[in-house]
C-alpha cells in the first residue's frame, strides 16, 4: 500500500507575509453565501441541539454570521423556531433537514417560515439517499433557497454534491471535538485534507461553497481552513457553552457548565429517537462561556489578524498569498504557550 500523508490544522502553520496593512479594520471578512445573501463574518453556528436554536440563530444572524436551526424536534416545534427568527427582520435564517420520510414537507414548512438556507444535514453525505433527497428539494425548492449539503470528505464526494445542484457543501467527517466515528468505524479524513481535496471541485462548479467542519478550536484553526480553500467554516465547540446556546447553566461543584453533546452520542440519539443504533459521538458538559457575541468578536479578531499576518485586505487575497509550512509536534508544542514557570526564592 501506497498511503498518502493527509495533514490537518495543527500540522501545519501559514507562513507569515509581508504586509501593508496598517490597520485590522482594512481587511473585511464579508463574501457571499448565495445570490442575495452576504455574510459579515465567514462563521455559522452547527445544526446541533446544544449549539444553536432561535436565539443562537438570532445572535449569529445580528452578528453577520448565520446559524443553522437543528432538526432534532418537531416540524412544528422548527417552524416556530424559524418563524420567531424570520418575525425580528432577519434574513439569514438556516434550518436543518433529513433525508428521509418527511423532510420534503419539512423543507416546505421551513421555507414558508422563512427560512432561507436549508442544510440537508447527515453524517454521511456520499450516499444514494443524499444525492435522491438532494435531486428532489434542488427540484422543487432550488429556485427559493440555498441548499447546503453534507457532510462529506473527499472530492469525489463533494463533485457528486455540486453536480446535483447543492449551494453548499459541508465538507468533514469524524473530526468534530465529540464526534467518535473514526474510532466507532474507522472511516474519516482530516479536516483540513479533505477541505483541499473538496475545494478542487472549484474549477468546475465556481459558485459552490466550501464550508469547513469539524475540529475547528480556535481562530487560528479558522484562518488556516479559509486559507485552505474553505468560503466559510462551521463550528460547534466554540459557540456551545454560550449563554445563547440551546440549555440551562448545570451548577457544579462551584462551576457553571453547560452540555455539548454529539448528535450521534447515546444521550443525543435517546432523547431524539428513543434508541441507541451506532454510537458516534460523545455527550458531555463544558464551562459556561457567557455572551455569544464576545466569543464572535474575540475569533473576528483572531481572523482578522490572520488576515493581515498573511498581507490579505479579503478571504480571496488570503487564498492567493498563503503558503503552508508543514510543523512537527517539537513546532506544535512551541505554538502552544509553554511558559515554565519556575520561582526559586
Ligand atoms: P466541533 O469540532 O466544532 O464539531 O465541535 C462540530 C461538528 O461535529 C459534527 N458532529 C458529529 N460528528 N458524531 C460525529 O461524528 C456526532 O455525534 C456529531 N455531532 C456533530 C458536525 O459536523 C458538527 O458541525
Amino acid at each position: 500500500m501506497d498511503l498518502e500523508t493527509l495533514l490537518t490544522f495543527d500540522d501545519i502553520l501559514l507562513l507569515p507575509q509581508y504586509s501593508d496593512i496598517k490597520s485590522r479594520s482594512e481587511v473585511t471578512l464579508s463574501s457571499k453565501i448565495s445570490e442575495g445573501i452576504e455574510l459579515r463574518v465567514p462563521i455559522i453556528a452547527s445544526p446541533m441541539d446544544t449549539v444553536c436554536g432561535t436565539t443562537m440563530s438570532k445572535k449569529m444572524a445580528e452578528f453577520g454570521g448565520l446559524g443553522i436551526i437543528h432538526r432534532y424536534n418537531s416540524i412544528d416545534k422548527q417552524v416556530a423556531m424559524v418563524s420567531e427568527a424570520s418575525d425580528d427582520g432577519n434574513k439569514t435564517v438556516g434550518a436543518a433537514i433529513g433525508i428521509t420520510g418527511d423532510y420534503l414537507h419539512r423543507a416546505r414548512e421551513l421555507i414558508s417560515a422563512g427560512a432561507s438556507v436549508l442544510c440537508l444535514d447527515v453524517a454521511h453525505g456520499d450516499h444514494l439517499l443524499m444525492h435522491v433527497a438532494l435531486h428532489n428539494l434542488k427540484d422543487k425548492y432550488g429556485h427559493l433557497v440555498h441548499l447546503m449539503a453534507g457532510n462529506i470528505a473527499t472530492y469525489t464526494g463533494a463533485y457528486a454534491l455540486a453536480q446535483l445542484g447543492a449551494s453548499s457543501i459541508r465538507v468533514g467527517i469524524g473530526g468534530g471535538s465529540i464526534c467518535s466515528t473514526r474510532i466507532q468505524t474507522g472511516h474519516g479524513m482530516p479536516t483540513l485534507a479533505s477541505v483541499i481535496d473538496c475545494a478542487r471541485i472549484k474549477d468546475k462548479f465556481p459558485d459552490v461553497k466550501i464550508i469547513a467542519d469539524g475540529g475547528i478550536k480556535n481562530s487560528g484553526d479558522i484562518v488556516k481552513a479559509l486559507a485552505a480553500g474553505a468560503d466559510f467554516v462551521m463550528v460547534g465547540s466554540l459557540l456551545a457553552g454560550a449563554a445563547e446556546a440551546p440549555g440551562d447553566v448545570i451548577h457544579q461543584m462551584g462551576k457553571k457548565l453547560k452540555s455539548y453533546r454529539g448528535m450521534a452520542s447515546k444521550d443525543a440519539q435517546m432523547d431524539w429517537r428513543g434508541n441507541v443504533s451506532s454510537l458516534e459521538g460523545i455527550a458531555t458538559v463544558i464551562p459556561y462561556k457567557g455572551p455569544v457575541i464576545d466569543i464572535l468578536q474575540g475569533l473576528e479578531n483572531g481572523i482578522r489578524s490572520g488576515l493581515s499576518y498573511s498581507g490579505a485586505r479579503n478571504l480571496n487575497e488570503l487564498k492567493e498569498n498563503a503558503e503552508f509550512v508543514r510543523q512537527t509536534q517539537s513546532g506544535l508544542a512551541e505554538s502552544n504557550t509553554h511558559i515554565k514557570w519556575r520561582y526559586d526564592a
